[in-house]
């Protein structure tokens, strides 16, 4: 296909049923969306998959994806809620870009270069979460795993809806009371998704924790001898990869050369070790892909 949009409105059964459609297409992809009845997903025409189409795909999760956090961060602002709904259609774009990055491990870079000045924490979200897959993926992470690392990521700052919209929106860097008030939004945000499931606690631990440093510093404050869950040591890395790299109102970003030399210098410190070298094999293989295609 040579696009894929989806439009306001859209709901779990025709996530669900392009999904199912996907992985096995007999068909026209958008004759068939049309007989079918998704009235809010559209389709251009079937070319078949190759590096292209996957990226194509791979950015209409993406868009997706920002839709749909852009939904649940007004839901909750405006009724304290967390619609579970949502999660679901959350879980099926991210698998639709994971299983795009299980292909083409490369795509997580490209597509984390998508920024936005005027939204860019719902960018940034998103980025997390395909930079932690890119992570994930280099790391031989079963699928399974992948799935859940990926929700998680996406959801790590949602306690940022909980912030004054003054400090979130603020167009210079944050004074010291105002840090204050942002240091909280981990907290907040393991609060919100508390309420999310029983079974599935790994994105309330990781809100709580992304902010935890490998050395056991950082916010909220830890107990001696400290060890965060491996998704929360993973979407730490990704988290200053996106943060550092993208413009804000108030300053530019940072080179990836810097960001390497950041995360090199807070090797055991600031983040795990190996966690880091994997990260960096990343950027040379995509450097190096980016070096031959040009
Ligand atoms: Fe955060
Ligand atoms: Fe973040």
């Amino acid at each position: 296909m040579s696009s894929l949009t989806f439009l306001r409105g859209v709901t779990v059964w025709e996530i669900e049923a392009l999904v199912q459609f996907l992985h096995q297409p007999e068909e026209d992809a958008a004759s068939w969306a049309t007989n079918k009845g998704l009235v809010h997903v559209k389709i251009g025409h079937l070319v078949r998959t190759g590096k292209e189409e996957r990226e194509l795909l791979a950015r209409g999760a993406y868009r997706g994806s920002v839709q749909i956090l852009r939904e649940i961060e007004m839901a909750i602002r405006e009724r304290k809620t967390l619609d579970v709904e949502r999660i679901w259609e959350l879980r099926f774009l991210t698998n639709a870009i994971l299983q795009q990055i299980i292909e083409d491990p490369n795509l997580a870079l490209r597509l984390a270069s998508i920024k936005s000045y005027d939204e860019h924490t719902l960018h940034h979200s998103v980025n997390v979460c395909v930079l932690s897959i890119g992570l994930g993926v280099s790391l031989n992470l079963p699928e399974s795993l992948l799935r859940e690392l990926a929700v998680a990521a996406i959801l790590h700052d949602v306690g940022k809806v909980a912030l004054p919209l003054h400090i979130l929106q603020k167009s210079g860097p944050l004074n010291e009371s105002e840090w204050r008030v942002m240091r909280q939004h981990p907290v907040k945000g393991a609060d919100i998704l508390s309420r999310l499931s029983r079974t599935n606690r790994l994105p309330m631990i990781v809100a709580a924790e992304h902010h935890i440093r490998y050395d056991g510093g950082g916010y909220p404050p830890t107990g001696e001898g400290w060890q965060s869950h491996p998704f929360s040591q993973i979407i730490a890395i990704a988290d200053v990869y996106d943060s550092m790299t993208t413009r804000l109102p108030y300053k530019q970003g940072v080179p990836t050369g810097d960001v390497l030399t950041h995360l090199r210098e807070e090797k055991g410190k600031g983040f795990d070790p190996d966690l880091v070298d994997m990260f960096e094999l990343i950027l040379f293989a995509v450097e190096k892909e980016r070096c031959s295609s040009a």
